[in-house]
């Protein structure tokens, strides 16, 4: 198994729930593991009865677990200071207030707050280096495929940027120096200097997330779920990045055979509809069912955790050399 692992899928089919279990099976295993999630509503802390912060914290009564939570808007406005402070010190004064209104406008187009995450994203990765594993749960679907599709896309745009920024200095020297020293302002210039390292940030991204990470959909078995989760897949794969497998979430109990009160005949149709449902799951798509958990009576937490964690079918393994994914 890769050294990133990230459960996605549609708002509340389990995909908190299923992070935190197999989070708690691979440190059972023995992996040093980090639980990293972006929900605003700190799920993991109520999974795990414990509040964390932005930075790793050993989750109390387990060994080798540690879980940080992302506040996205905290990243969005972390993210603003930064890119107004790196900016700030390289323009002159006059034009510092007209460049943080540009900024600032720049920060409530939508996209931003999946900028500002994947930002945080990548930087847990790339510090990662103490941790096996790092498991992430992701907010739902449609935000984290943008999200992950985003690499390539800003590399693109980083290059024009750098082309637009290499025309301009190179007109500036032709004009004010003669094309005696060329590449003499080229190779001092700050503006290209950040471009460069922007550039290798996505590249770093977009390499880790295609060789080193692994996508599992978290799915009910319901119409809705298994047609989003056709979507997610789909638009997985066509960035790259495969989905390994299917984790099929809240399957209803099947009463005793000699039940057959209302309640009893009740549970019995639903458990008929929501295997035609896993029947799909199973034929029409590339990946296999990994997981078929039951919907318990309450919350999954504490022991029912690792009840989960064992049901489970998703290897635990590290990363076949210790390189693997580290920086
Ligand atoms: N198999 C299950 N049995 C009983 N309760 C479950 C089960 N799976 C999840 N739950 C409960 O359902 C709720 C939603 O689950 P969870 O938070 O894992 O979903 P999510 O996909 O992370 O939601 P969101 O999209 O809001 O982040 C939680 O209260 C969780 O404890
Ligand atoms: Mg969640």
């Amino acid at each position: 198994m890769e050294k990133f692992v990230f459960f996605g899928g549609k708002g509340g089919v389990g995909k908190t729930t299923m992070s935190a279990a197999y989070a708690v099976k691979c440190a059972d295993a023995g992996l040093d593991t980090l639980i990293v999630s972006t929900d605003p509503a700190h799920s993991t802390s109520d999974v795990f009865d414990q509040r964390f912060g932005d930075e790793p914290e050993a989750v109390d009564g387990r060994t080798g677990l540690w879980a940080m939570e992302i506040d996205p808007d905290e990243e969005v406005e972390h993210h603003l200071m930064e890119t107004k402070r790196a900016l700030g010190d390289q323009v002159s004064a006059a034009m510092v207030n007209e460049i943080d209104r540009q900024i600032e406008m720049a920060h409530q187009t939508p996209g931003a707050y999946e900028a500002a995450l994947f930002d945080r994203f990548v930087d847990v990765m790339r510090s990662s280096g103490d941790f096996d594993r790092v498991v992430f749960d992701t907010s739902p679907t449609g935000g984290t495929l943008r999200l992950l599709g985003l690499p390539d896309f800003l590399e693109g745009w980083i290059d024009r940027l750098t082309r637009k920024r290499e025309r301009s200095i190179d007109l500036f020297e032709k004009a004010a120096i003669g094309n005696n020293e060329p590449r003499r302002v080229m190779d001092g210039d700050p503006i290209l200097a950040r471009l460069r390292e922007r550039k290798e940030f996505f590249e770093y991204a977009g390499e880790t997330l295609r060789e080193h990470a692994a996508f599992f959909l978290v799915v009910n078995p319901d119409e809705l779920s298994v047609r989003e989760t056709r979507r997610a897949a789909e638009g997985l794969a066509d960035r790259g990045l495969a989905v390994r497998g299917l984790a099929v979430n809240r399957l209803t109990p099947s009463p005793d055979d000699d039940e057959n009160g209302r309640g009893a005949r009740y549970l019995r149709d639903r458990v008929e509809t929501e295997r035609a449902h896993l029947r799909t799951l199973r034929e029409e798509f590339d990946q296999p069912v990994v997981a078929e958990i039951e919907t318990r009576i309450e919350e999954v937490k504490g022991d029912f955790l690792t009840e989960v964690a064992a049901e489970l079918d998703i290897d635990t393994a590290a990363p076949a050399t210790p390189e693997d994914g580290r920086t």
